[in-house]
């Protein structure tokens, strides 16, 4: 089960369709069958198609089943097929010749004003305008709202020249224009009925959201009632949209329109793509995004993924394949808090996003437990005002206090005639939410209190009052920002970096509500909303502004440059270190200027492969190169084989001393004659040694390798140990973080 990484809250509700939607399949289930590379001969697509369909036609034996099967051919960026099969079907076709993988689509979930200031990247930061609007940036998404305010057209040039995609303007979709440049949508797989319109329009409000934080316009005056106040405005402003809408409401992302949204957008010349989608997965090349942002590296294009949102658990990471950059998400300034003031005068404090403004002095104010209708048969918890469980003649024109459960209780409290809710949570004390109508999450403490009060009380009263923002100094990595390690390879550190994705606020589509449930009627122009969806589309705006400048750098060039320029985070306030924020918060205006790079192109890759024990035979057909083979290739030097900005090291045990050498080469595109000496930052359980440490660079682009060795004492009870070493000159400062860890589990 995958799904967009969206406002947690939000999205469990739209989880559970999924799973219902999920269950009622006939027998021949959707598949993805991977080939690889485009073949050489470069086929046209009926061709393509037809040798699909002999391929498709060899495992299942009937031609005419076989044509009714395929469900799409993909062949302008990489060869794969998508079809409906039985599983043995599927498993004589993973053993033929030219099949990479084959493995069951899956359905995944998605998962800003003053972010970019926070960033220290303020409106009068230098641009190259002009390359900037050559700029275009992909999404795969839940469509756009054209007209938002963000997208506006007004002194934008016709689209770059290198352009070929195309806009579909159907269904309540009302077309492209200069700034939204290309508009798609992709729902190969279902049949009707549709909850989504089909469309490219935008029913769910993320991808309207993650396109004005990538590049909408600067809107002054920009907040959701008055709440958040501000610019809003996306990293490049200039740069161009192109949105592929691959999920839809009530159904999720589906691989297969996933994969079909990569292999467009490869096509169709996108600079940066970015993917605000999760899903679990077991190897690189049996995941759709992992596939198409390989293919994408292949042809310059970086790809941005959230990281997910399964924080805090250990190893709750996603998209974590090398060639991808992959995002935590921090709070910065703002927050959100609600104020609380009982009958008594007693003031306390909650956390949301309460847009409304009290109409009275004070309510009543009951427990859930006191409120329970006894002929309820719905399953649930009435003190947790689960749905259904409240007696609406006791609820009617009051506060309800509630303790968690099965969530949405907002809406539960409101269709039982409630006018708020207080509801005791201890888990997203760091993230704001909204609900449709006034209401807060208190923590124990706060609950306790009301609790209290209720119990001692003849009748008792409360009111909530609209949230305010308050401003807090350092950037946290959000509790449901997922964490490394890395389950996929032990060798890379993952996340990669963290940027802004709490309580965000940016451009919305007007076709769904605040929270997007049925109760509310609250439609905006922008919204605050959560997740690492969120911290997504900033990095790949960032990604895009570094493009600017230099436009021909590799996607792993431009990922290191936003690595070895981030801001360090504190481990102190973020518990579990560089497996919460990477090598820390990105600073965009830093990063066009790195100094070194650690660059790494295809072969890189595919040798990181060959040492991490994938098939050479199978990489031969991705790369479609009959040369490779990994017991030819050159095994790189060193500890992961790969030339990554970070340096990540797991220990075997905690009995095992800590013993490991790393090689990277940097490239200097800083100063033509520059001289780099290393500094090295470390625990003093931990020696680590760089040789050598000073580089001396005559030209431009000149290369300088150096290695890195670790020694050490076992970790202990130590979970995790952090380093760094800095390369600096007079003008750069190049910062690599290193891990040393044991298992977690
Ligand atoms: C979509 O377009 C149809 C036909 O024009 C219209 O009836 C419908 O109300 C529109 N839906 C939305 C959500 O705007
Ligand atoms: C937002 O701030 C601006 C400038 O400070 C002010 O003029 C405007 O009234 C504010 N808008 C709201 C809705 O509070
Ligand atoms: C109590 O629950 C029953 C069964 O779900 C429902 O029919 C009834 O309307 C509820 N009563 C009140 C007062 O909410
Ligand atoms: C209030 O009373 C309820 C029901 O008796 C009890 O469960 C709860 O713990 C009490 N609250 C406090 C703060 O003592
Ligand atoms: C790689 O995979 C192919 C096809 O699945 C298989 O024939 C071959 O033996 C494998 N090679 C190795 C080294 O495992």
């Amino acid at each position: 089960m995958k799904m967009l990484e969206k406002s947690i809250l939000l999205f469990s509700l739209l989880l559970e369709i999924v799973l219902i939607h999920g269950s009622d399949h006939v027998e021949r289930m959707p598949y993805i069958i991977y080939m690889g590379d485009v073949p050489k001969m470069r086929p046209s697509m009926s061709s393509m198609m037809e040798i699909h369909h002999r391929l498709i036609s060899a495992v299942i034996g009937d031609e005419e089943v076989a044509r009714q099967s395929i469900i799409h051919s993909y062949g302008k960026s990489f060869n794969a097929l998508a079809a409906r099969m039985l599983p043995d079907e599927a498993k004589k076709l993973s053993e033929m010749e030219g099949v990479v993988s084959v493995f069951q689509s899956t359905r995944r979930t998605l998962h800003t004003t003053r972010s970019w200031n926070f960033l220290e990247f303020p409106t009068t930061v230098e641009r190259k305008v002009g390359r900037e609007s050559n700029m275009i940036i992909g999404l795969l998404d839940t469509g756009i709202w054209p007209t938002a305010p963000s997208f506006n057209d007004k002194g934008f040039g016709p689209p770059p020249s290198k352009w070929k995609g195309n806009c579909e303007k159907v269904g309540n979709f009302s077309g492209c224009n200069k700034k939204i440049i290309g508009a798609k949508y992709y729902r190969l797989e279902s049949s009707p009925p549709i909850i989504d319109i089909l469309s490219p329009v935008d029913r769910m409000g993320h991808g309207t959201h993650t396109s004005s934080i990538a590049a909408g316009n600067a809107i002054t005056g920009a907040s959701l009632y008055g709440i958040a106040n501000g610019t809003a405005r996306g990293g490049v402003p200039s740069a161009r949209i192109a949105m592929y809408k691959v999920c839809w409401f009530g159904e999720g992302c589906s691989d297969i329109d996933l994969l079909a949204g990569f292999d467009d957008a490869i096509a169709d010349g996108v600079d940066i793509v970015s993917v605000s989608i999760g899903g679990v997965t077991v190897d690189y090349f049996s995941d759709t995004i992992a596939i198409g942002a390989f293919h994408a590296m292949r042809k310059g294009i970086l790809t941005s993924c959230s990281a997910g949102n399964g924080g805090p658990q250990a190893e709750s990471i996603v998209n974590t394949a090398p060639w991808i950059l992959t995002v935590a998400a921090s709070g910065v300034d703002p927050q959100f808090r609600t104020k609380i003031r009982l009958g008594n005068g007693k003031k306390l404090s909650g956390i949301s996003i309460n847009t409304f403004s009290p109409k009275k002095q004070v309510y009543p104010l009951i427990s859930g437990a006191n409120a329970a209708n006894t002929s309820s048969t719905s399953y649930g918890e009435p003190s947790a005002c689960d749905t259904g469980t409240l007696d609406s003649n006791k609820v009617r024109g009051k506060v309800v206090y509630c303790i968690e459960g099965m969530g949405r209780q907002d809406e539960s409290v409101k269709a039982s005639g409630g006018v708020g809710a207080l509801i005791r949570n201890d888990q997203f004390m760091d993230t704001a939410f909204s609900f449709v109508l006034p209401a807060a999450y208190i923590t124990t403490p706060v609950a306790d209190i009301i609790s209290n009060y209720i119990n001692t009380t003849k009748h008792p009263q409360a009111v909530i009052y609209k949230s305010r923002d308050v401003h807090v100094t350092a950037p946290f990595v959000g509790s449901f920002s997922s964490r490394g390690p890395d389950p996929l390879s032990m060798k890379i550190l993952k996340p990669d970096v963290t940027a802004p994705g709490v309580d965000i606020l940016a451009g919305y589509s007007r076709l769904t509500t605040v929270t997007g449930s049925f109760m509310d009627d609250r439609v905006v122009n922008f919204n605050i909303v959560s997740g690492t969806s969120m911290a997504c589309p900033h990095v790949a705006a960032t990604a895009a502004y570094v493009k600017s400048f230099h436009p021909d750098w590799s996607p792993a060039a431009i990922k290191s440059a936003i690595i070895t320029t981030a801001k360090s985070m504190s481990s102190k306030k973020n518990m579990d270190a560089e497996f919460a924020y990477g090598s820390g918060h990105i600073q965009p205006a830093r990063a066009v200027h790195p100094g070194l790079i650690y660059d790494a192109n295809e072969i890189s890759y595919i040798q990181f492969l060959c040492k991490d024990g994938y098939n050479g035979s199978m990489l031969q057909i991705i790369l479609g190169n009959n040369a490779i083979d990994c017991s030819d290739v050159r095994v790189p030097p060193g500890y992961d084989g790969l030339n990554y900005p970070t340096m990540q090291y797991k220990v075997p045990s905690a009995r095992h001393k800590v013993s490991a050498a790393f090689r990277r080469t940097v490239t200097n595109v800083g100063h033509k004659k520059s001289i780099y000496k290393v500094t090295v930052r470390a625990p003093k359980e931990l020696s680590v040694m760089v040789k050598p440490d000073t580089l001396k660079f005559k030209r431009l682009h000149q290369k300088k390798s150096f290695r890195v060795l670790l020694k050490g004492s076992p970790l202990g009870k130590k979970m995790l140990r952090s380093a760094e070493i800095v390369w600096t000159d007079s003008k750069h400062s190049v910062r690599s973080p290193i891990v040393v860890y044991q298992s977690f589990f």
